[in-house]
């Protein structure tokens, strides 16, 4: 038996009930494991396995608690006596529009998505949200217009719709929340001057060499330029800038 095979025959199996059905899976294991462990294929409900995506919400209870909890598959641990189900998809009204026939106003947001002003504070939505993000607090800065404040707010919403589904007020919250990102990040931040002025030199073809030389490169060259290219340091209270910061290849 290899070290692998071993290993995973010592580790401590708990029971969990997948769709009410009894498993015994290794109990190290996050849900999306254990559920394939337990024999399940995804074909849906499966995206980056990294807390990204927001394909993987998964609602389930702990043994003896009445409370419904929720997190992503990917990330949660299993307990034992879970009870689980993932929810590959969960359908949620998303209002039509051009973007680029609109108009970055909170005016037309409560146009597109009058049942915003259906929200009653209950804070279902945040206290369900995987990624802990206040979505209350969003959907108030919407209420009140404020199109920034609600971009900032629902920066990590990874759009699995979870907060929808516990809505009394029939919300869609995360489909808003995109849109008011889309607006601020699209039509009303202000513009960049580096990334303006890094553009203006990519048109110019001020890095044409740099590229050139690197596609020239092998493998083993790329990897070597890779890492031992320079690097910011991860932590300093120093203001850092490159000593090249005319090329790609420094
Ligand atoms: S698979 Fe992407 S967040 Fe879980």
């Amino acid at each position: 038996m290899g070290e692998a095979a071993s290993k995973e025959s010592e580790a401590r199996k708990i029971p969990v009930y997948i769709m009410g059905k009894r498993y015994e899976v290794p109990e190290a294991l996050t849900i999306m494991k254990a559920v394939e462990y337990a024999g399940y294929q995804y074909i849906r409900g499966a995206g980056c396995r990294g807390g990204i995506c927001g394909a993987c919400a998964t609602v389930y209870r702990r043994e003896g608690d009445y409370k419904i909890y929720a997190g992503l598959a990917c990330q949660t641990v299993v307990e034992p006596g879970m009870h689980l189900t993932q929810i590959p998809f969960y359908p949620a009204l998303r209002a039509p529009y051009d973007y680029a026939g609109i108009e970055p106003k909170a005016e037309v947001i409560a146009e597109l998505y009058p049942e915003l002003f259906r929200c009653v504070a209950c804070n279902a939505c945040t206290k369900i949200c995987p990624m802990d993000v206040q979505v209350l607090d969003y959907v108030s800065a919407l209420k009140r217009g404020d199109i920034a404040a609600a971009a900032e707010i629902s920066f990590d919403c990874i759009q699995c719709g979870l907060c929808a589904s516990r809505c009394f007020g029939e919300i869609p919250q995360y489909h808003i929340a995109q849109l008011a990102r889309r607006l601020w990040g699209g039509k009303l931040k202000p513009r960049s001057p580096h990334l303006a002025e890094m553009v203006e030199n990519i048109e110019a073809g001020k890095y044409n060499d740099a590229v050139a030389s690197l596609m020239a490169m092998n493998v083993d060259e790329l990897k070597k330029a890779y890492t031992q290219r320079e690097m910011e340091p991860a932590m300093s209270d120093e203001k850092w800038t490159p000593t090249n910061r005319e090329g790609l290849l420094g």
